[in-house]
């Protein structure tokens, strides 16, 4: 009898222990993932376009992160497949994505005046830095999701590349019903993880243990459907972050199951040759460039092909 209740006893208490265990685990979890998740709605918008997409009601919205000081690259991209608007029928917008550089008052001046002219720059208060690019992805998706529901299709493109918008909106046609759950790009399957600490890509064992990524698409240009933004927002709350965007996006896309569709791998160039001709950007969606000054030799390139036929 006694026994027994010893028995009972010293279950109960050790059921307690491990209850406490795994309380204790569970709350240093939610108090480590609240310490370092990433939640754009912590940043306000300094430039912001908050009726551009009602407006213009566009198919698709192209964002350019870039650095604020980074004038020339938007200029580049201004002057030659970011003024197409409209193509194949279908309207196509082209925004800037900024972060802050704070006690720059100079060149927050300049943004000012270059917003007045021409209507395109997005700024979010958060440090423009290579390490924050995943807190300006993160942020995109939030404009994204509250700013521009309209739109069919998002697409986000990195500031030194050419892109082919008619080949992009072709695809994008092509697909014929609406897309959900839907994102293609340069996808990469096999992408280990660096483990050298030398490395401009080292991420520690202890913060993604696995030694390959998930599939995602690479970051120069990665175009997705609209009902994503609000998704990865949402799951991102979950995945710790890395400041590898890209990846981050595909450890993001495996926890929502989804998996990114590959394009045919010849339409993205990471390694151009020194001309661009007609026929073969014909076949291309984007086209990673050196410079600014590059990528409107290679747009004059195609252009001036185009004239002699
Ligand atoms: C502020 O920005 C201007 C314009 O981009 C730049 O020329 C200048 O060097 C910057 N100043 C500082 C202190 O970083
Ligand atoms: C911004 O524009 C104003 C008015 O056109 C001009 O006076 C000012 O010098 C400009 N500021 C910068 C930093 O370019
Ligand atoms: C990222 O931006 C935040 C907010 O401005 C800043 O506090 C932080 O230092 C930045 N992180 C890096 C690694 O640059």
């Amino acid at each position: 009898m006694y026994c027994k209740t010893w028995l009972l006893v010293s279950l109960f208490i050790l059921l307690n222990i491990l209850l406490l265990f795994f309380t204790a685990r569970t709350l240093e979890r939610q108090k480590w993932l609240k310490l370092n998740v990433v939640i754009p709605q912590n940043y306000k918008f300094i430039l912001d376009l908050p009726e551009k997409c009602q407006q213009q009601e566009p198919f698709v919205v192209i964002i350019v992160p870039v650095a604020p000081e980074n004038i020339e690259a938007r200029n580049a991209i201004r002057t030659t497949w970011g003024n197409e608007g409209l193509v194949r029928d279908k309207i196509v917008l082209v925004l800037f994505l900024l972060g802050s550089r704070s006690g720059n008052e100079t060149l927050q001046e300049q943004l000012q005046n270059e917003s007045q002219q021409h209507g395109d720059l997005l700024q979010s208060s958060f440090q423009d830095t290579y390490r924050n690019l995943t807190v300006k992805t993160l942020v995109m998706m939030e404009w994204l999701s509250r700013k521009c529901p309209q739109a069919s299709y998002a697409a986000k493109v990195d500031a030194d590349v050419l892109l082919n918008v008619k080949n992009l909106l072709y695809m994008l046609v092509s697909l014929n019903t609406l897309e959900r759950n839907y994102i293609t790009g340069l996808v990469l399957s096999v992408n280990n993880v660096m483990r050298d600490p030398t490395s401009k890509f080292y991420i520690p064992h202890d913060v993604y243990p696995r030694s390959r990524y998930p599939p995602y698409p690479q970051g120069m240009c990665y175009i997705f459907s609209m009902d994503l933004p609000e998704k990865i927002l949402h799951i991102s709350r979950f995945v710790r972050p890395i400041f590898i965007e890209d990846a981050y996006i595909g450890m993001c896309l495996r926890r929502l199951g989804i998996r990114p569709e590959k394009l045919n791998f010849g339409q993205f160039l990471i390694r151009p040759p020194e001309h661009l001709d007609r026929f073969y950007y014909s076949g291309l969606i984007a086209i990673l460039t050196q410079s600014p000054s590059q990528l409107i030799s290679y747009w004059m390139d195609v252009q001036s092909s185009n004239k002699l036929c």
